[in-house]
């Protein structure tokens, strides 16, 4: 895709655009904090601590679904996301879910409201493979939390930023390529029921990179976690975190043998 063409692409006004339609279509549960759409919840997986009283904010909350889990858990917590759509859903959701939590529209690279040393945990779900200056944010996160805490933060695993579903022998399987090729990758959201789409833009980044990435930015790398799927049958999750994007879960066949996630944890030294 030529370079004028990828320059046009506004992640702000795609995300106004799909909101309705995809959060009419995903259903996301406000009962546990969610790694994606087809990982385990943090029910299971366990890696926040007791959030309880903490200061929390969630970058790229989408409809709000996981800031307005961990108030429900008692964290005095916060969401921001580029998209006013996406913020509207979330203020109307947490009205009705009777929570307390805040949310702004504005950008993850656009940290400067947050005070230093003010926050306990900051959290992201599959949002910060859209920010192309990682480095600012990681180094914005630092200055932000407390000294001993938390960054926790998932996105889609490497492996299936490169490649494509090929047929061998009658299985699916995932053809990896192009890892080492690092930037901006250009792609069209599945159409929805009327027609609705939206072009993205998004970045690639290794394995190596995100590790080294939040070494420089000063932080200790605790985990990497690989979480294997929930399990599915044909479509169906049969486990208490349901996968609940329609469009990953067609694909669970290449899924549940591949990582489709990646969540890393990261803590400022204390
Ligand atoms: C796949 S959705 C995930 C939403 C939410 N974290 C979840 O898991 O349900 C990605 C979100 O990132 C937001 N986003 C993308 N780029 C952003 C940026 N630079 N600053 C803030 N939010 C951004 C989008 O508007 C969208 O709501």
């Amino acid at each position: 895709m030529k370079f004028w063409v990828r320059q046009r692409i506004s992640v702000k006004a795609s995300w106004n655009k799909i909101a309705r339609h995809y959060q009419r279509k995903t259903r996301i549960s406000t009962e546990d904090f969610h790694y994606g759409a087809l990982a385990p919840g943090e029910s299971k997986l366990r890696l926040l601590g007791d959030v309880k009283g903490k200061e929390v904010l969630e970058l790229g909350c989408g409809g709000g679904q996981n800031t307005i889990a961990l108030s429900k858990l008692g964290a005095f917590a916060e969401g921001i996301d580029i998209s006013p759509e996406q913020i509207n859903f979330a203020r109307e959701l947490a009205r009705t879910e009777k929570v307390a939590a805040k949310f702004h529209v504005r950008s993850i690279d656009h940290l400067g409201i947050f005070s230093d040393e003010g926050k306990d945990l900051v959290v992201s779900s599959f949002a910060l493979s859209y920010v192309e200056m990682l480095d600012n944010v990681f180094s914005e996160v630092y200055r932000i939390l407390k000294k001993g805490g938390l960054f926790v933060f998932a996105d889609s695993h490497p492996f299936t930023n490169r490649g494509r579903a090929v047929r061998v022998g009658g299985r699916s399987l995932w053809a990896l390529d192009q890892y080492f090729k690092r930037g901006v990758m250009v792609w069209t959201w599945p159409r929805f029921e009327d027609g609705t789409t939206a072009s993205f833009r998004s970045y690639h980044r290794t394995i190596q990179d995100y590790y080294d990435a939040l070494t420089k930015a000063g932080f200790t790398v605790e985990r990497i976690v690989e979480p294997e799927p929930v399990r599915m049958k044909g479509t169906k999750p049969v486990e208490e975190t349901p996968c609940y994007a329609p469009d990953v879960a067609k694909e669970y066949l290449i899924w549940r043998n591949v990582p489709y996630t990646i969540i890393f944890k990261a803590r400022k030294p204390g």
